[in-house]
């Protein structure tokens, strides 16, 4: 089928290049110009792990192409996703300006002679679709002069992990589908048939997988439900363990003990310093936003925040345990990103933690294996980064795991140690072996552990 995905960040650009891969014939389109110019010439902007290997295999298929040309995408495209950024305006609500341009514009290029799906694949507020068709029809009344136009509104919420979202994309565990209109649900099942045959799934994937065919606010709302409920369950058993800090108990074998419970399930009872990323946060403040707009305070979910927002300190707390003063120390930090395997800085606990330390007046440093590649990236300051986990021990009076990068599993801490003005470690993901640490005379802190 013929695609066209406009935003080319990390959703629009995984999921053009795994349609190309399906066998579709897709246009990415992005407005900008160095992104596109990067794509056409085989690059990806952005650090997904197989990601620029796929992509270069499928433009040399012919299959997939970027534009900054939203005429040629939308007149190419039976399919039109809309995949741009919807971030957290200061009132927790959702930013729409970027959809509201992108349906402007579809609007004003829709042909007349030809029938087209026009998928929210961005994370939208509950009532969106419909918007979106309003948006849509002005464009067409602006520039086309109310010209009759065939379309239909989609809701297809993307449920990938950045980190792994190729493989979540050939392997989703269901599919959703809003849409009032059985034409447009029958495209977008057409368009998805190899993935729902499992076609690209791993073996052990289960298959078929699962179409949730809904109306459009459902799947809307599915899409926030969900990250709602992912956020609370950290800020859950992150309680969990601030209390298994006082009491002498041990989060891991807690969560051991809860998560073989099958109503429980053992996934996301990782205790640490909280969530980040560029989801999470501002879904789950735009649910509780949409809530306040109808009149319904969302206190469990207000809470899963305020446990969020000091659970990024709780390294802080554990360091004035450890050091008392942290005027004049300094820290080290292991990883910067929300989460191993991406490039992905929004919202990382890690910048409000280098905040909270320079405010205290500590020196931090910090190696990220793809921070330190690749340079100081959006919204990082007060922090020097290291080029290697050596140089980032050297006169360090504390180390802190901040992400779970698996090359932390393997360094050399007995050398580190000896760069270290203390042996001493502040495990923010209970990610290290800390009998090896105590066994090497570090003074192991975890969370919760
Ligand atoms: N990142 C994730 O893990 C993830 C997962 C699920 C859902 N989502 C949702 O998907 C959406 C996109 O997220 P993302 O992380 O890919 O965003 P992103 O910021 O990485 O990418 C957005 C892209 O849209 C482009 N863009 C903005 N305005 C445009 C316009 N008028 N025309 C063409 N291109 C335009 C930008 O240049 C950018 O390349 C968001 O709503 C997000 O909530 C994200």
């Amino acid at each position: 089928m013929k695609v066209c995905v406009i935003g080319t960040g990390y959703v629009g650009l995984v999921t053009g290049v795994c349609l190309a891969h399906m066998g579709h014939d897709v246009i990415c389109i992005d407005n900008n110009e160095q992104k596109i110019k990067l794509m056409q010439a085989g690059r990806s902007p952005i650090y997904e792990p197989g990601l620029a290997e796929l992509m270069q295999q499928e433009m040399a298929t012919g299959r997939l192409q970027f534009s900054t040309d939203l005429s040629f995408g939308v007149n190419h495209g039976e399919i039109l996703f809309i995949a741009v950024g919807t971030p957290a305006l200061p009132t927790g609500e959702s930013d729409t300006r970027y959809v509201e341009a992108v349906a402007k514009g579809i609007g004003e290029h829709l042909p007349a002679d030809s029938y087209k799906v026009i998928v929210n694949k961005s994370t939208v507020p509950i009532g969106s679709g419909d918007w979106v068709r309003m948006i849509v029809l002005d464009g067409v009344k602006q520039k086309q002069n109310g010209h009759t136009v065939q379309f239909d509104v989609v809701s297809n919420p993307e449920f990938l992990r950045e980190g792994s979202a190729i493989f979540d994309t050939f392997n989703p565990d269901r599919i959703v589908l809003g849409s009032s209109n059985s034409k447009a649900i029958a495209l977008m099942k057409q368009l998805y048939d190899p993935l729902i045959q499992g076609q690209f799934s791993a073996p052990e994937h289960p298959k078929p997988i699962p179409v949730v065919e809904t109306d459009l606010n459902s799947a809307e709302m599915i899409k926030y439900a969900a990250n709602a409920f992912l956020a609370t369950k950290i800020s859950f058993i992150n309680e969990v363990a601030n209390v298994c800090d006082r009491v002498g108990a041990d989060i891991l074998q807690v969560a051991k003990g809860i998560g073989l419970d099958s109503r429980i399930g053992n996934k996301f009872l990782q205790a640490g310093l909280g969530w980040g990323g560029s989801c999470f946060p501002k879904d789950v403040a735009a649910l509780v936003h949409t809530a306040e707009d109808y009149g319904y305070q969302a206190q469990l979910l207000e809470a899963a925040v305020t446990v969020n927002n000091r659970q990024k300190l709780i390294v802080v707390e554990k360091l004035q345990q450890e050091l008392k003063i942290l005027k004049g120390k300094t820290i080290g930090l292991l990883g910067l990103t929300f989460k191993p395997d991406t490039d992905d800085m929004r919202d990382a606990p890690s910048l409000k933690l280098i905040a909270e330390l320079n405010r205290l007046g500590a020196r931090v440093k910090a190696y990220d294996p793809i921070v330190s590649q690749n340079g100081i990236s959006h919204g990082l300051s007060g922090v020097l980064i290291e080029n290697s986990p050596e140089m980032l021990a050297d006169t360090c009076d504390a180390l802190v795991l901040v992400t779970d990068w698996q090359e932390f599993l393997h360094l050399d801490y007995g050398q580190l140690g000896d760069r270290l003005q203390n042996r001493l470690i502040i495990d923010g993901r209970n990610f290290l072996d800390r009998d090896a640490l105590e066994a090497l005379g570090f003074r192991y802190v975890g969370i919760g552990h």
